[in-house]
């Protein structure tokens, strides 16, 4: 029997919603193999902020050390600025861990129409590779003249070779691991910017060499957004910048079916810190409360938990039991054209565990 201490934030809107679906999978699952997962809860996130004036307690941080995993619903409220609930919560938590890589698949399955004309299930079957630590995202900035009418903001991007290279060799591993088509693709802009990204260039050039079984192609952020779209069949790997590998990411999620879909990973690969896992989409105040936001990409995130916990069977479990229910079309949210609840399908999910 193996036991694992997962910190559980639900943070705000849907976040705390399908997270709940995704614990009941957990709770399922774990019966059925040889695992405890002891969870504990954070009340964390926008109404910790209303009452505290911050996102979480000054030890927050140190709190969440202790734990294996972290597994987080989202944060946003349409009350408080957006940097305010990232950057009090979200974002020093993927800082402080090194969780300097966001790994975010984006699959088109079986009884999921995608919004592209013409795919079939499989057909995209790609993983965005997200350096999540530095690029765009540094917290490196400042303003003058703030409130002014003459005010600046001063915001940097730092792309160091170390960071470069380490996610990129994420990605070479990666394409090995899956063993498709055994592709990665570097999305640059070093045609405009010729400095940080002439260093994540220089580092991909650099990674490439020590994977002659792996091929590689380098595409601008630009013609990237387009063959996302004109051909997403030809992706297998794809690593970015932070802020490319956001942008990106959204657009696998939407083109594979839903928002409500895209799970994602945030690790620190070297195994120092937690890991984190959270739905790729936010906090959707437009359908917050509803009991209608599609659990799946919050259920696929624990699936990507119990596989980064070793527990390969009963990820397994997780996901066959997720592409079941989908592929059925009976237990499905309105954003698949269904008309069942959030709690409906984490219900089915845990059914379908059982074969
Ligand atoms: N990781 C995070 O915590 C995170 C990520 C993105 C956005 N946000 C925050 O969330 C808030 C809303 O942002 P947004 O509207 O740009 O993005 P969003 O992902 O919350 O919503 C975008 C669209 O996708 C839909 N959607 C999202 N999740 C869904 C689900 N589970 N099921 C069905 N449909 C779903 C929404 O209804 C909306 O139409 C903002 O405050 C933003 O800062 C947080």
């Amino acid at each position: 029997m193996v036991t694992y201490d997962i910190a559980v934030i639900r943070g705000d809107g849907v976040g705390s919603e399908v997270i709940e679906e995704g614990l009941k999978v957990l709770r399922a699952v774990s019966s059925e193999y040889d695992v405890v997962l002891d969870t504990t809860e954070f009340p964390w996130g926008s109404d910790y902020y209303f009452e505290n004036g911050h996102m979480m307690p000054a030890d927050g941080l140190d709190r969440l050390a202790a734990f294996d995993t972290i597994f987080f619903g989202a944060v946003g409220h349409p009350d408080i600025q957006d940097h305010v609930t990232l950057s009090g919560l979200l974002l020093p938590i993927r800082r402080t861990f090194d969780q300097y890589v966001c790994e975010r698949p984006s699959v088109l399955f079986p009884g999921i129409t995608s919004p592209l004309s013409g795919k079939k299930p499989w057909d995209i079957d790609m993983v965005v590779i997200r350096e999540n630590a530095e690029g765009e995202y540094a917290n490196i900035g400042g303003f003058q003249y703030m409130g002014l009418p003459e005010e600046l903001g001063v915001q940097s991007a730092v792309f160091t070779r170390r960071g470069c290279e380490r996610i990129m060799t994420y990605a070479f591993d990666l394409a090995r691991k899956r063993n498709k088509k055994k592709h990665v693709t570097s999305i640059t802009k070093s045609n405009a910017l010729g400095y940080g990204m002439l260093v994540w260039d220089r580092a991909f050039e650099a990674v490439a060499g020590r994977y002659p079984d792996v091929q590689t192609q380098s595409l601008l952020i630009d013609a990237a957004c387009m063959d996302f779209i004109r051909r997403p069949e030809s992706f297998d790997v794809v690593v970015a910048s932070n802020l490319f590998g956001d942008i990106l990411s959204d657009i696998g999620a939407i083109i594979t079916g839903s928002m409500g879909l895209a799970p994602s990973a945030n690790i620190d690969a070297d195994r120092r810190y937690p890991a984190m896992f959270e739905p790729v989409h936010g906090t959707a105040p437009d359908i917050m409360g509803k009991g209608i936001a599609n659990p799946m990409a919050a259920i696929l995130s624990s699936a990507m938990m119990l596989r980064y916990l070793d527990q390969e069977g009963a990820a397994d479990v997780v996901e066959k039991a997720v592409l079941e229910v989908i592929d059925d079309g009976k237990t499905v949210t309105p954003d698949l054209g269904g008309s069942s609840s959030t709690s409906q399908v984490g219900d089915a999910v845990v059914s379908a565990l059982s074969g």
